[in-house]
């Protein structure tokens, strides 16, 4: 019934007439031109090779059989008629990297780049078909390797510089140049859309590359890399491995921690429905959940005085050497216990054997402080992308937006407060002065950059755009790139960010709720009266 009567509201605005992508050039012939691009690549694109281009038809379902399995992106339906460019282009002797350009038949005008994940090594093809679908003339790269791990860091330090920064610069260079070159005529915008590393990607470009984009998604950024690094690895000592006393198994992690949390925290925002709205006002206390007469293993389970103060310790910040290096974890995540496994999760372990120490062999299992101090003060190539001074961006008018699921169980949503506050900090900026060029999003109940119990379909990829072209949802008021799109080329800056959750996260199933995720500081406060499934009983408070 209430799918019914939301779905209306959510209904394709695919007719949004200043963003819609309309042809550039009706008498382009763009078959002829994706044939003969690849010949003249060699002489525009310094130390490319392998030159490909082939045009692929709306609907084709492309297969990369040379994608590496860790990146589990073995196919990609593209949902508009594009030219398909693929190269290698070297970055140094010892370092290159994979570069795709899709150009769509019905370009827009823009230029967009997308990003990565994780220590990838992946072109996020998902992405492409989604920028591409979009009207953007859409690139990507490898990030200088391919999988989703970091043993081609070992010893190449060229490889490492990729990752950190050159992968995606590079990109941005060839693909602007190239986007001109078919299209015979530059780009009027230029955009980028990534989480995650992806995110963190974004915030590069921001600070060190602030001439490469007018607008900028970042989402979940991956911001203080290192110090975040060093989190993810710190939580093997917190919980110990299987064999410690304290060590909680991740099953009970779900089955007694998460619900125990919910019971505490869920009702804060005045709504129980397995959304903490804001997970900072979360101060769990585990001491319920200890063994005790009356409350012992068999009915329903307990857990000992020693793990409940593991549980505890997980949920403090994290300090190296008296300070503060990364924020706690938000309760409301340890449904997915990837950290608490007993076992180092691997992009820290990575980290520490390709990169921090060089030595494939390094144990993790005895990683310390010593190890963390190493890491953060290690930094190659500034890949921390922690500078608060955003002057060069806001100064020639590019804009910044920034989102962070409050439940993301990878990367703490914190971080992307103190972010934000550093800029404020560093620029000497209140939050109205940043409104101007940098607006900061707490998306309620996400995961990881997509997905949850919140109304997390925001337009930040496919996913989360409907999922297909049936279903598209191009609302700048509920679509990150496209309120991007709309700030950028008329001033129309995002005031609050429309999310949605689907049934069973299905469109053809209907809306579950929609909830107006606010600009932070401003929390997302129920009316205590109307139907929470409704955007209108919310509203964005001052609590500051
Ligand atoms: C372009 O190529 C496609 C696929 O080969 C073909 O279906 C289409 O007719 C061609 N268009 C023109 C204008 O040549
Ligand atoms: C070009 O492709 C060939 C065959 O796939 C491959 O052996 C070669 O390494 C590639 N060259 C570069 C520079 O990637
Ligand atoms: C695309 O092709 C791959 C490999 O053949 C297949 O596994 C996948 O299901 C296909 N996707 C769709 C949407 O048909
Ligand atoms: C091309 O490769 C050379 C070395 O192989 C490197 O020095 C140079 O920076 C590369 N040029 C570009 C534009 O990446
Ligand atoms: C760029 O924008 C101008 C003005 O809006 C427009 O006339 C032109 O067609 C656009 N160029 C492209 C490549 O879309
Ligand atoms: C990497 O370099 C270290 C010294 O920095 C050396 O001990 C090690 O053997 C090298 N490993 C490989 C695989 O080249
Ligand atoms: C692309 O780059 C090449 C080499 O730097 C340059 O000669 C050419 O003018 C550029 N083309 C465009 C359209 O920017
Ligand atoms: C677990 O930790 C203990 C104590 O630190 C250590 O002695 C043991 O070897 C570890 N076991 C594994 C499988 O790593
Ligand atoms: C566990 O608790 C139940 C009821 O709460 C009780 O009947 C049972 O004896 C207890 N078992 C142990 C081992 O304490
Ligand atoms: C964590 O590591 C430190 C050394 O950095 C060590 O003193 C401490 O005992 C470890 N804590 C646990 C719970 O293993
Ligand atoms: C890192 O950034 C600082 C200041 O932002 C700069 O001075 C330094 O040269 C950079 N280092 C590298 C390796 O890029
Ligand atoms: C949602 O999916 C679950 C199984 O994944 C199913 O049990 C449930 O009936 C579905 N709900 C609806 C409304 O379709």
């Amino acid at each position: 019934m209430l799918a019914a009567r939301l779905l209306p509201l959510l209904i394709v605005a695919l007719g949004f007439t200043s963003v819609s992508a309309q042809s550039y050039n009706n008498n382009l012939d763009f078959n002829s031109t994706c044939s003969s691009i690849s010949s003249q690549i060699p002489s525009i694109v310094p130390n490319a090779s392998n030159v490909t281009s082939q045009l692929v038809l709306a609907g084709t379902n492309l297969t990369f059989p040379n994608s590496a399995p860790s990146c589990n992106r073995p196919s990609q339906v593209v949902e508009a008629d594009i030219c398909r460019v693929v190269m290698n282009v070297g970055t140094s002797d010892r370092s290159g990297i994979r570069f795709e350009a899709w150009f769509p038949r019905e370009w827009s005008g823009r230029f967009l780049s997308t990003g990565n994940g994780g220590l990838g090594g992946c072109i996020q093809y998902e992405d492409m078909a989604y920028g591409s679908l979009l009207g953007f003339a859409t690139v990507g790269a490898n990030n200088g390797h391919d999988g989703d791990t970091g043993a081609p860091f070992l010893n190449n330090s060229e490889v490492l510089k990729d990752y950190a920064f050159r992968s995606l610069h590079t990109g941005v260079v060839i693909g602007k140049n190239l986007t001109h070159t078919f299209y015979g005529s530059p780009h009027n915008k230029s955009y980028y859309l990534g989480c995650s590393t992806g995110g963190r990607e974004g915030l590069k470009s921001v600070q060190d590359f602030p001439e490469d984009f007018d607008g900028i998604v970042a989402g979940a950024p991956a911001a203080d890399f290192n110090n975040l690094i060093a989190w993810m690895g710190h939580f093997l000592n917190v919980t110990g491995n299987a064999t410690a006393e304290r060590f909680l198994p991740p099953a009970q992690w779900i089955s007694l921690v998460h619900p125990d949390v919910l019971d505490q925290c869920d009702e804060i925002d005045g709504v129980k429905d397995g959304v903490i709205e804001d997970p900072n006002l979360c101060k769990y206390d585990p001491s319920g959940l200890v063994c005790s007469e009356g409350k012992n293993q068999t009915d329903g389970g307990c857990v000992t005085e020693a793990q409940a103060e593991m549980i505890k310790q997980v949920f403090e910040p994290f300090f190296l050497q008296g300070e503060l290096a990364f924020p706690r974890m938000q309760p409301g995540t340890e449904n997915l216990p990837i950290f608490y496994t007993g076992q180092m999760f691997m992009y820290p372990r990575d980290w520490l054997q390709f990169v921090v120490h060089s030595d494939p062999s390094f144990d993790v299992n005895t990683a310390s402080d010593q190890d963390w101090i190493l890491t953060r003060d290690l930094d190659p190539f500034n890949i921390s992308t922690w500078s608060g001074d955003l002057s060069v961006f806001r100064d020639r008018e590019g804009k910044l937006l920034t989102y962070h699921g409050q439940a993301d169980d990878v990367i703490t949503p914190i971080n992307s407060e103190r972010y934000y506050e550093r800029v404020s900090e560093t620029m000497n900026l209140d939050s109205t002065d940043l409104d101007e060029f940098y607006r900061f999003f707490r998306i309620s109940g996400m995961l990881h950059c997509s997905g949850g119990v919140g109304a997390w379909e925001i337009g930040q990829n496919l996913a989360g755009a409907g999922g297909s072209i049936d279903h598209l949802n191009l609302d700048p008021e509920s679509n990150v790139l496209m309120a991007m799109v709309r700030w950028v080329e008329e001033g129309v800056a995002p005031n609050a960010v429309l999310g949605t959750k689907f049934v069973n996260d299905t469109v053809d199933e209907g809306a579950q709720f929609a909830r107006k995720h606010c600009k932070y500081p401003l929390r997302n406060t129920y009316d205590g009266v109307g139907d929470p499934n409704l955007k209108e009983s919310w509203s964005c408070e001052c609590v500051v």
